[in-house]
Parts: C-alpha cells; sequence; structure tokens
C-alpha cells in the first residue's frame, strides 16, 4: 500500500493545481506535523503557490482546503496559521491500514516499486593486502543496507566489491614478490652447488641446447626429483607472478569473507568485481576519448578537462586517465568499470559508497562519463559519501601506535563488552544464549551506531554509548523486541492463543490516545523505508524505530494487554505484534542486525 503521505501529496497537488489552473507541478508538500497538537501531517506547500499567483495564503489555503474530500483518511483538514493546512488521521482508516499489514506476513504491506530499476552498488571495496580496518566498516555496512532497502522495495540490486587489487600498491608487492622469488630460486642453486658468479659460458650454439634438451628429457622419465623440479620451475615460469598475486588477493578476500560474516553483510566471492577485472578495457578507454577529442594531452599525461572544475587559481583541474610513463590509473578503471556497469550490466543506477574525501573524484568521474555519452542522464549516478570514525579525542580513531583499528579487533571488542554485560544482567542464562546474545548486541550495536548518525558527519566512536540500554542504541532496540516476546511467552503461558486472536482479525477498537498514537506510527513503515531508500540515509530508518520502540513503550505504560477485556485484547495483541514485526523486520532484514528473543 502507498504511504499515506504520497497519497495526501498527490491529492492536495492535484487540487491545488485545480484551483491555481497554472502550468507545471503545485507540490503540496505534506510532511509529518511538527506538534501533535496541530494533528498528523501539514501541508507546508500553499505559501508558495500563493505567492506564484500572487493571492493572499490563507484564503487560498481555505479554498484549497474547501474543494478537497479527504474523507477516506481524515477526520479533519483545517486552515490554520499563515496557509498551512492541518490534517488528522482517521482512526477507521488507521485500523484498515494495520489489519493490511496484519494480513502481509513478510512484506508488512510495503508499497514495491512500481518501475523495478536495476540499482549497481559499489561498497566495501578495500584494498588487498591490508586487513580491513575502521575506515571500511561504513562503507561496508551503508553499503549492505542500502542494498537490502533497495531489494526489499523490488529493485534489481547488483552488488560490486570493486577492490583495489590493480593499482600501484599492486605493482609495490610485485617488487616484493620479485625480491622474493629470486631468493627462493637462489636456494636451489645453492642446493646445486651451483655458482652464479661463473654462469655457463656463452654463446651455447642451438645444437649443444638440443642435445641437453634431449638429455633432460630422458632424465625426467627415469629421475623424479628432477622431473618434480623441472616441474616447479615451469610452474614458476608460467604462473610465478601472478599465482602469488592471485594468492594475496585470495588470502585478502577470505580475511575480509571473515568480516563480511561477522557482520553479516551480504558479500561473497561472486560480487568481486576488482579493479584487475577492468584491465583489458583500459587501452581502449583511454584511446575512445581520445578519438572523440575529450581526452587531450597535457605535460605527457593524458588528461580530460570537465566544464566546471577549477582550482583555486582558476585553472582547469584534470581528471587524469594515463601518466606520462603510460600507467593507468584509478580514474581510468573507475571510467572502465562505470561504462561496464551501463553497457554489461544494464544499471539504471550506480551508488558509490565510499568516503568524502572521493567527493571530487566521483564528480568529475561523473562529469566525464557524461561528456562521453556513457551514461546518459536518465542514469543515476550517486556518490554516498560519509564522515569519519573519530576517536574520544576528535581525532580519526587510531591505535596507540598510531595505526588504523583493525575492524577485527574493534568488533571482537564490541562482542567482549557485551558479553560482560550480558554476563552481569543475565549470569543465570546457558553459555550458547550468553554467546548469541553477546554476538548480536556487540556487533549490532557497532552497526546501530553507524547508521543511527546522518551519513554526511563524522561520529565519535564509544563503546560506552552505543552498549547503552538507554537511547538510540541497538540494546535498546533489541530490549524493546524481547520485551515484546516475552509479552508474548506471558500470553502462551496463560492459554492466550496469540495467532487464533490475530488470523482473521476483521475490526479494531483503538480507543486509547495512546493505541491511536503507536497505530499511527505503525503505519508509516512504509513512508520510512522510502525516505531511507531515496536519500541513501538508513538514520532515517533507525529514527523511525527507535520512536517506535518509545511509542511501544507508553502505549504499553497506559494500556494492559493481557488483562484487557475481550473487546481490547486482539487490537493490543496485534499493537504488540505488529510493532515486533516491525522493529525485527527493520533491524534484521533491512540493517542486517541481530534480535534475540530474550536478553
Ligand atoms: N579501493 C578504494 C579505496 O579503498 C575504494 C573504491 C571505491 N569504488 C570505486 N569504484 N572507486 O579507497
Amino acid at each position: 500500500m502507498k504511504p499515506v503521505i504520497w497519497e495526501l501529496e498527490e491529492r492536495i497537488s492535484e487540487a491545488m493545481r485545480e484551483y491555481a489552473q497554472i502550468p507545471g507541478a503545485c507540490p503540496a508538500i505534506v510532511r509529518p506535523a511538527t506538534d501533535p497538537k496541530f494533528g498528523d501531517y501539514q501541508v507546508n506547500g500553499i505559501m508558495g503557490l500563493a505567492k506564484k499567483i500572487k493571492a493572499d495564503p490563507v484564503a487560498t489555503a481555505q479554498a484549497v482546503a474547501n474543494s478537497l474530500d479527504l474523507n477516506e483518511f481524515c477526520t479533519s483538514w483545517n486552515v490554520a496559521g499563515p496557509g498551512f493546512i492541518n490534517l488528522e488521521l482517521k482512526a477507521e482508516f488507521v485500523a484498515r491500514r494495520m489489519l493490511e499489514i496484519n494480513e502481509d506476513v513478510s512484506g508488512l504491506a510495503v508499497e514495491k516499486a512500481k518501475i523495478p530499476r536495476t540499482v549497481v552498488v559499489d561498497f566495501s571495496s578495500p584494498n588487498i593486502a591490508k586487513q580491513m580496518h575502521v575506515g571500511h566498516l561504513r562503507s561496508t555496512i551503508i553499503g549492505d543496507a542500502t542494498c537490502r532497502i533497495l531489494e526489499f522495495l523490488g529493485h534489481k540490486v547488483i552488488r560490486q566489491n570493486h577492490i583495489g587489487d590493480w593499482g600501484t600498491p599492486m605493482g609495490m608487492l610485485l617488487v616484493i614478490v620479485e625480491e622474493l622469488q629470486s631468493k627462493f630460486i637462489q636456494n636451489i642453486e645453492n642446493l646445486e652447488k651451483f655458482n652464479p658468479e661463473s654462469p655457463l659460458p656463452a654463446p651455447i650454439p642451438l645444437e649443444e641446447i638440443e642435445q641437453l634438451y634431449k638429455d633432460a628429457n630422458k632424465r625426467f622419465e627415469v629421475d623424479s626429483q628432477f622431473a618434480a623440479k623441472a616441474k616447479k620451475y615451469t610452474y614458476n615460469l608460467q604462473r610465478g607472478i601472478v599465482n602469488t598475486w592471485w594468492h594475496i588477493r585470495n588470502i585478502s578476500l577470505s580475511s575480509c569473507q571473515k568480516i563480511y560474516d561477522t557482520l553479516d553483510v551480504k558479500l561473497n566471492i561472486e560480487h568481486v568485481r576488482g579493479e584487475s577485472f577492468y584491465k583489458n578495457l583500459l587501452v581502449d578507454v583511454v584511446d575512445d576519448l581520445k578519438k572523440a577529442g575529450i581526452a587531450i594531452e597535457s605535460d605527457g599525461a593524458i588528461c580530460v578537462f570537465p566544464d566546471g572544475f577549477k582550482n583555486k587559481d582558476g585553472q582547469s583541474l584534470p581528471l587524469i586517465i594515463e601518466k606520462s610513463d603510460g600507467a593507468f590509473l584509478y580514474a581510468t578503471t573507475d571510467l572502465a568499470a562505470l561504462r561496464y556497469r551501463v553497457d554489461e550490466l544494464g544499471a539504471d543506477a550506480i551508488v558509490y559508497v565510499t568516503d568524502a574525501r572521493q567527493k571530487l573524484h566521483f564528480e568529475m568521474l561523473f562529469a566525464v562519463a557524461r561528456m562521453a555519452g556513457w551514461a546518459s542522464e536518465d542514469v543515476e549516478l550517486s556518490h554516498v559519501m560519509f564522515g569519519s570514525v573519530l576517536g574520544a579525542g576528535g581525532a580519526p580513531l587510531k591505535t596507540r601506535e598510531g595505526e588504523n583499528v583493525k575492524l577485527k579487533e574493534l568488533l571482537d571488542e564490541a562482542v567482549e563488552r557485551a558479553n560482560a554485560v550480558v554476563e552481569e544482567k543475565n549470569p543465570g542464562l546457558p553459555a550458547e544464549k550468553k554467546a548469541e546474545i553477546a554476538k548480536a548486541v556487540g556487533i549490532g550495536a557497532v552497526k546501530y551506531a553507524d547508521f543511527s548518525n546522518n551519513r554526511t558527519s563524522d561520529y565519535i566512536f564509544s563503546f560506552d554509548k552505543m552498549l547503552a540500554m538507554e537511547g538510540n542504541t541497538a540494546p535498546y532496540m533489541q530490549y524493546a523486541y524481547a520485551r515484546i516476546k516475552s509479552i508474548e511467552r506471558k500470553a502462551q503461558s496463560r492459554d492466550v492463543d496469540i495467532e487464533t486472536e490475530l488470523t482473521g482479525l476483521k475490526a479494531l477498537s483503538l480507543s486509547d490516545p495512546a493505541e491511536l498514537d503507536l497505530a499511527k506510527y505503525l503505519i508509516r513503515y512504509g513512508e520510512a523505508i522510502q525516505a531511507a531508500a531515496a536519500d541513501y540515509r538508513p538514520n532515517y530508518l533507525t529514527s523511525y524505530l527507535y520512536e517506535l520502540a518509545q511509542k511501544f513503550s507508553a502505549f504499553y505504560t497506559n494500556c494492559p494487554v493481557l488483562d484487557a477485556g475481550p473487546d481490547k485484547r486482539p487490537t493490543r495483541l496485534l499493537l504488540c505484534d505488529l510493532t515486533a514485526r516491525v522493529i525485527g523486520h527493520g533491524l534484521s532484514e533491512l540493517l542486517g542486525i541481530g534480535v534475540v528473543e530474550q536478553m
């Protein structure tokens, strides 16, 4: 079902257009009311319209309000202040929506995309040969939540882990590999008592080489040690460097995989399409841009100068795609990847989740892709950027030695600390249960704290804050969930069969203000998901869930559930059940944060 705010927006915008009789859109700008005493929603767009048509805003609001028929949704739609319209939802409408959510077990009646898009999400993307550190946390989990949310809304999501496995760091690594290799070869030579100071007299006539080769062939058949060594040499010759690179890559990826699994991030080897994947496409990227007259030589390098990018002195900024020594760059690979994603993967949108320091890179990348016609205006290109994770002092989080904190260590510590809390609060639980709770709470706390911060700001990482049972934290949310589950368990022990009471439920009684308030908020789950998806901001979802938990608390304090009479109990049980389902769904399905039945 469509979020009610969309429904209202459409109808009121239409009424405004009818009234104003002007070409173009007349957005109603419906927003949740800032204060409950003004109702549930308010229309903010009328003042703007009145200005446009040079009319009195209050009179305009009144005329629009008079022409509206919102009986299906609202009890009232009254003009207020300098030209707002305040809207109040009808309890019957709210009840109807609640029942629709109840019926839709897996989808919670959230409206799916009318036109599903193919969205490529480029996230996590660490560089290989290094352990993942705290700097990779945000891309990995914000990217994953983005994918989960878009998938839930019915889009086709293609996850791409654009690992750095082919740039200059790799070149440096290969130098090390080569050094190791020559050492390795030297060892064998020593074993053979070969003296490198007096190499074979050269040149050797081919006849002699041929004879040596024939002898070697014979030895190969009879001398197994010789054969083994020859095979090893062949292997090194053919695959030595590439193979070693491959091993380093695999070792790195399997270490990343452990982190992804710990974080419950849906990324695996199939999603890895690192820089090396594009190696054969780089020459064409440069050639095609040159041919199109978009790339030119400048100081020996090949560059593109997209419009509108200038340095402090007003000089045009280049996006360098080939260095004077012929090497390709990060940007070259990104252009190849972008073209591949549009042409081969059929992307309608490409979303890059990286830190804010790469802002200029992506702005220039997008500008060049548009210039080259590799991404038409219908293809959305978004840089979903985020701020840094800071230590207590406000500087980027580092170890005492000044190193980036390893993600594994950070997550281990989170689980350890959560374990201590569980141990203290609930020492009697079986060890397995305690471990399960500690993992859900510890990892959940790190993820939730990150999501709940505005993604474009930096935030201070604090175990104490994120593990607190009070405030907008994972443990608070997980506890809210577990508490409702315990109500359900209590119901069972009292022989109240929730399922029978709730299946086929046809009518609700939302009479207590706390019931209605909670119900009105529950039916806004879809609205929160859509807002989080539109802006790629998981904090819209965490804020919603937090407020939901608070409203539940108020309801539960005011309205007895199991002791309610038969006229009230089914409605109250439904409020409990839907709250638990929404919190459980939001946390575990959309944010990848574990929930437990008992804490
Ligand atoms: N490997 C890069 C880094 O560690 C991030 C890559 C992001 N994705 C991209 N297509 N450039 O900074």
